[in-house]
């Protein structure tokens, strides 16, 4: 078993080999997932909707993200382990670093992750600077959710889709090791992983990323509601565990995401 790293995914971006991504929020999914060969476990703060049952992820806190993080921890091995940062949890670079280092210390995050352009690209280099790997998230940014008015599609017109892909290159100079980019047009997408040197792992984002990640509590079909950009993957399957290979094997192979599944 190989531990993954930032350079193991750095090194799959070059090979153009597929990154599998899921969430995953205690030690008992942690370890299936682990077992899955998933490559990154995303602590996300969708916890706040698939766990605490809210339908914003508003509420989540950070010793809720602490408290996941390290519980994650302890069913992972292999995987590498990005944690959340939650909403007002990173508004000015000290008090980010302050809690990034709380997610990692007391967490066992080895990537904190949040959400947002430009407006935090001084946080990035300042943590950066520090040794605190960010992985950055722009598109669909579900903590701007009431700036966004909803959860909608990002970057459908020309002028968006040139602010997302400037931001994009900016977080990346800044000191981005990685980005999620969430609920954009496939091409936007594309454009963006291929301008970009960090691994880009999509969700809504179409198969021309670095990677897909998916909220695990989808693909097992628990969530009341299918988002479009997801798939129920235990449906045709008799285990968790068959469910998770599935989707893993359907991100390695390009068959996940198909045209349905993006914009
Ligand atoms: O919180 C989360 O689970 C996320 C993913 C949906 C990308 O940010």
């Amino acid at each position: 078993m190989q531990k993954v790293t930032l350079n193991t995914l750095n090194e799959m971006k070059k090979q153009g080999r597929k990154i599998a991504c899921l969430t995953a929020y205690d030690a008992g999914f942690a370890r299936l997932l682990d077992q899955a060969s998933v490559d990154v476990i995303l602590v996300g703060d969708s916890l706040g909707m698939v766990l605490h049952g809210e339908n914003t992820t508003l509420k989540v806190s950070m010793n809720d993200m602490i408290y996941h993080t390290r519980i994650v921890k302890a069913g992972c091995r292999r995987a590498l382990i990005v944690g959340d940062m939650p909403f007002m949890s990173y508004a000015t670079p000290a008090q980010a670093l302050g809690n990034a280092a709380r997610l990692m210390s007391e967490g066992g995050a080895e990537v904190v992750k949040f959400e947002g352009g430009a407006v935090v690209a001084d946080t990035i280099s300042h943590l950066d600077r520090h040794g605190v790997p960010v992985c950055a998230h722009l598109g669909l940014i579900p903590q701007s959710v009431h700036k966004l008015g909803g959860y909608h599609v990002q970057g459908r017109d020309k002028q968006t889709a040139k602010q997302i892909l400037n931001d994009a290159k900016l977080l990346e100079k800044a000191g981005a090791a990685m980005l999620v980019l969430e609920c954009v047009p496939h091409q936007l997408a594309g454009e963006v992983t291929g301008v970009l040197s960090i691994p880009v792992i999509g969700i809504g984002a179409g198969a021309q990323c670095d990677g897909q990640v998916l909220v695990l509590y989808d693909i097992l079909g628990i969530t009341e509601r299918q988002p479009r950009v997801s798939k129920n993957f235990l449906e045709s399957e008799t285990s968790i565990q068959a469910a998770i290979e599935k989707y893993v094997n359907a991100v390695r192979v390009g068959e996940f995401p198909a045209a349905e599944h993006q914009f």
